[in-house]
């Protein structure tokens, strides 16, 4: 036979081998759990983790949500004796939904100084002042339609409106003492728009962690139903992005870092690892994930059927969006993953 095989049959050409060659065995490297620890390449920081919580009215507050077990809406109070439970596992940043009694077609809720998410914000800061307190931002939970943003007479989202609104909000949450504002709405500009809102208000230092790579994705399904949010007509693809987009995914970004943003997030987490890998690879700022609702009931569903093994699960999750380049990740598992990792 010759070097590049010509002349030899397929069978000849792909017989094994008779001898191993014993130099090439990565198995080596797997014989005990102190070998595996030692050549580990990532780990998850419960430091890195952000507890997502939901904040209720007082006539909203209710027990476990029932696709989301293990996950309730707390009331103002609640909210901060359980950032108290968070702070003392480890987790050092919480990010805050809110779930108002009163909802109009302008989110008028959303900005009231006296709102659900601004008494928060003061109660957990009060109680826990080394706690990281985040504050989603949208208007969804606070309009009657469901929608993120202000519609116009065609019942469009008007972008510009819009903003106008979250640029409200946002300064009712610094008012109110917020550490982060993370704008979860998929408006054009709006990044550029709150930091210039911020800036003049005398806010130069907060920072913004944009939902800059949001799906309209059918992931959201148990968190829309956590928050009465689910849109009383239409849906939200004229905003959030078209699953199948890859290339555009990186565009936002860019365009989120280009405005602005001190943090881009991707979200959904699971389904779109490869995005977390594409835009780490080019954000000059830090990265987060968003490990949804409809990913945590999936795999709290499986779990209590017996199906799963819930911790080995998690635990293969989390490493997974740090292992694609995540530097945060908001997980409503982040309070049961401390619990069962602390030393
Ligand atoms: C608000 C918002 C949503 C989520 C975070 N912020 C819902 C949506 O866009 O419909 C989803 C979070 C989750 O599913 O856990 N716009």
């Amino acid at each position: 036979m010759d070097a590049e095989g010509k002349g030899m049959s397929l069978t000849e050409l792909f017989r094994p081998r008779t001898t191993v060659d014993l130099s090439k065995r990565p198995r080596r490297l797997r014989g005990s759990a102190a070998m595996r620890d030692l050549v580990r390449e990532h780990t998850v920081r419960i430091s890195s983790l952000v507890q997502p919580l939901f904040v209720a009215d007082e006539g909203q507050t209710k027990g476990e949500i029932p696709s989301m077990p293990g996950i309730y809406r707390y009331s103002v109070d609640a909210a901060a004796s359980e950032t108290r439970e968070l702070q003392a596992l480890g987790i050092r940043a919480v990010l805050l939904f809110g779930v108002p009694d009163f909802k109009d077609a302008v989110a008028s809720s959303a900005h009231d100084p006296h709102g659900v998410v601004q008494r928060a914000i003061r109660a957990i800061k009060a109680a826990v002042p080394e706690m990281l307190v985040v504050a989603d931002l949208c208007n969804c939970e606070y309009t009657d339609h469901g929608h993120c943003g202000i519609l116009d007479e065609r019942g469009d989202v008007d972008n510009d409106a819009t903003l106008e609104v979250l640029g409200r909000t946002a300064l009712s949450y610094a008012e109110a003492g917020v550490d982060v504002i993370a704008p979860s709405d998929m408006m054009d500009g709006r990044v550029a728009y709150l930091r210039a809102t911020l800036d003049a208000s005398g806010y130069p230092a907060l920072p913004i962690m944009s939902y800059a790579v949001k799906f309209a994705s059918a992931f959201y399904g148990p968190f829309r139903e956590a928050v009465d949010s689910m849109p009383q007509f239409g849906d939200r693809r004229t905003y959030q992005m078209d699953p199948p987009n890859g290339r555009e995914a990186v565009r936002e970004a860019l365009l989120d870092i280009d405005e602005g943003a001190d943090i881009v997030m991707v979200k959904p987490a699971m389904a779109y690892l490869d995005l977390i890998r594409a835009v780490s690879e080019v954000s000059e700022v830090p990265v987060a994930c968003y490990n949804v609702s409809g990913e945590y009931a999936m795999v709290k569903a499986a779990a209590l059927n017996g199906w799963i093994d819930e911790e080995r699960i998690v635990d293969e999750l989390l490493v997974a969006f740090v292992r694609a380049g995540a530097d945060i990740i908001i997980t409503y598992f982040a309070k049961s993953h401390a619990q069962r990792h602390q030393r």
